[in-house]
């Protein structure tokens, strides 16, 4: 197994490579996927998605995107990534997770599995807090947080990626024995952070549910 890679029970994870190019578009350019990733997650094209990979062989460190690869498929049907917040008042900012899957891939159990990985992953390399965020009525990626163990801190105020229009987030984290409590970070964080409006489209998830939608 090479360094980037990782083993769970019934999965491969692993780098995309250029020669995935077409299958990861094929997944990110569908709205019922890419309406849930954020605005700037919408306009995909296939150079970008080389890009991306080109990309993805640079990184080394612990933040990356990871390939899911099923043992019964043998190719990737999804990503599920380590991601660190923007740093926010000086903080160098906690990492969270990130998942996204072919909507034909579903229903497996699959990005649960990868997800447990990277947290153990995350946890691993010293993270005193993993956090998982999402708009409020994603129910299947919320769904993912909770069998992942997460602890589901309900729907607030979201500094990192919110806005004045869409400013809520549903927050999940897990941290440590004697880590600073994730609500503590966020009191912090969102007393002194005045979220910016970046968001121009009224973000609709693939259910036609305006963010932020209904708990
Ligand atoms: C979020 C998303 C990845 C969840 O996909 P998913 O298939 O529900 O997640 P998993 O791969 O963990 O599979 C869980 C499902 O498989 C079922 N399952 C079957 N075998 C399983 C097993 N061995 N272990 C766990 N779950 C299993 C679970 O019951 C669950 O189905 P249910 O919701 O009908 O109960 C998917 O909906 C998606 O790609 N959405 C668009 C992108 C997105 O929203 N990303 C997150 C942005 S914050």
């Amino acid at each position: 197994m090479k360094p980037a890679e990782l083993r769970t029970a019934r999965l491969l994870l692993r780098p995309w490579r250029p020669d995935d190019a077409d299958l990861l578009f094929d997944i990110v350019r569908r709205p019922e996927v890419n309406g849930w990733l954020g605005s700037s997650q919408r306009s995909w094209t296939r150079e970008r998605v080389l890009e991306g990979i080109a990309a993805d062989a640079r990184d080394t460190g612990l933040e990356r995107r990871w390939a899911i690869v099923p043992d019964e498929v043998g190719q990737p049907v999804g990503s599920a990534m380590i991601e660190r917040f923007p740093p926010l008042l000086d903080e160098t900012g906690d990492v969270h997770l990130g998942w996204y899957l072919h909507p034909d891939a579903q229903g497996h159990g699959w990005v649960s599995e990868a997800a447990a990985a990277l947290l153990a992953h995350a946890l691993a390399a010293g993270e005193p807090r993993v956090w998982a965020v999402m708009w409020p009525h994603n129910t299947a990626s919320a769904a993912v947080a909770r069998r992942i163990g997460l602890t589901d801190l309900g729907r607030h105020v979201e500094p990192w990626f919110g806005t004045v229009r869409y400013p809520l987030g549903r927050l999940f984290c897990h941290w440590r024995p004697g880590a600073e409590h994730p609500m503590a970070v966020h009191a912090r964080l969102v007393a002194g952070v005045e979220l910016a409006d970046r968001d121009d489209e009224p973000p609709v998830g693939p259910d036609g549910a305006r963010y932020p939608g209904p708990p």
